[in-house]
């Protein structure tokens, strides 16, 4: 049984002890709905469900972990706040704050170490927010009010090949985890809010049901068209640019300061430690580490890579999703 703090930072909260749990990566995980994640994520999304407001013109940006959620962010906020905050200003908030504070995670404010929802309510509309749950874990009301969503995936070798940096380098400084044992875990289904499958299918069918109000992205393509991106995302946020934005480079401008170059060597996010995931310090460059495509090539053996590859082929079989 596990015992999982509540949301005021009381013990014995056991209403999680009766799920399935399942060691190996740096705590006990949860199967919460299908979904594994840590007890605290599992109380925290739990609450999500019984007390965060959404509003019909939130804008709700979903990622599975190490997809590109803070490149996403940053690009929402660039775009979307671009008429009071001009993309070539020296005072952009962006060059001195983290797409992560400008674009903060739902789940959040609901774990015991944050002060409750009223932090999300005080945001005033129209609210970007960002998420790592699944697609059915979310309020149903986000479905209901036709929130807006936008989803970013990406190549899921890439994917793990992030997510045991980040694992290594965020979560404990003595974890050291094996990279073939995380692979393991991976392809077996089991990594937080996995299976990542399961991730991407939720958010794919709800786009392929309603692709007005869910945009779906791959970082890939993102990687390889980012001003194609951004204007279709800057429609999709109903904030498009104008013919003379375009003339004047307004969308490069984007491009530029949510690169990976610009962002990752900002001292906002190269340096310094913050508690992003709910009791535990990460390093703000943890966000940042190489930002490439196809850098599972340097980490998969060819026998690795065929055999993730026949499973998510095999997860996605007759939905459309491909990679
Ligand atoms: P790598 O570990 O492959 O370099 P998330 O933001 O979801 O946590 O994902 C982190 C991944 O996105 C990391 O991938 C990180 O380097 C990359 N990333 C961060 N900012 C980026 C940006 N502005 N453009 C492209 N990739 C970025």
């Amino acid at each position: 049984s596990v015992v999982v703090p509540t949301a005021t930072g009381d013990k014995g909260d056991d209403i999680l002890s009766s799920l399935p749990t399942r060691e190996g990566w740096w705590t006990t995980f949860v199967l919460y709905h299908g979904c594994w994640m840590t007890p605290q994520t599992a109380r925290s999304v739990s609450l999500v469900r019984a007390q965060f407001a959404p509003r019909d013109d939130d804008v709700v940006l979903a990622t599975y972990p190490k997809c590109g959620t803070t490149w996403l962010k940053a690009l929402a906020f660039a775009i979307t706040n671009r008429s009071s905050h001009p993309v070539g200003a020296g005072d952009h908030p962006l060059l001195t704050q983290s797409p992560h504070d400008l674009v903060p995670f739902i789940e959040l404010p609901f774990r015991h170490i944050h002060p409750l929802a009223a932090a999300l309510d005080a945001i005033p509309s129209p609210r970007l927010l960002g998420t790592h749950m699944q697609h059915h874990l979310l309020p149903p009301r986000v479905d209901e009010l036709g929130c807006r969503i936008v989803y970013l995936c990406r190549e899921p070798k890439d994917v793990i090949v992030s997510l045991w940096h980040f694992i290594n380098k965020v979560i404990d400084d003595d974890l050291s985890l094996d990279f073939d044992k995380a692979f393991e875990m991976f392809v077996d289904g089991f990594s937080s809010v996995g299976p990542i499958w399961n991730h991407y299918l939720g958010y794919w069918n709800k786009h392929v049901e309603e692709p007005d109000r869910v945009l779906f992205l791959k970082y890939d393509d993102m990687m390889a068209d980012p001003t194609g991106h951004v204007k279709k995302l800057a429609e999709f946020l109903r904030v498009p640019f104008t013919d003379d934005e375009v003339d004047a480079g307004v969308v490069e401008e984007v491009v530029t300061l949510c690169s990976f170059e610009k962002l990752s060597r900002l001292p906002v996010n190269s340096s310094g430690v913050v508690d992003r995931i709910g009791g535990r310090l990460v390093h703000n460059s943890a966000f940042f580490r190489k930002g490439k495509v196809e850098e599972w090539k340097n980490y998969l053996t060819e026998e690795m890579a065929k055999k993730l590859d026949a499973v998510v082929e095999e997860k996605l079989k007759g939905s459309g999703l491909t990679f």
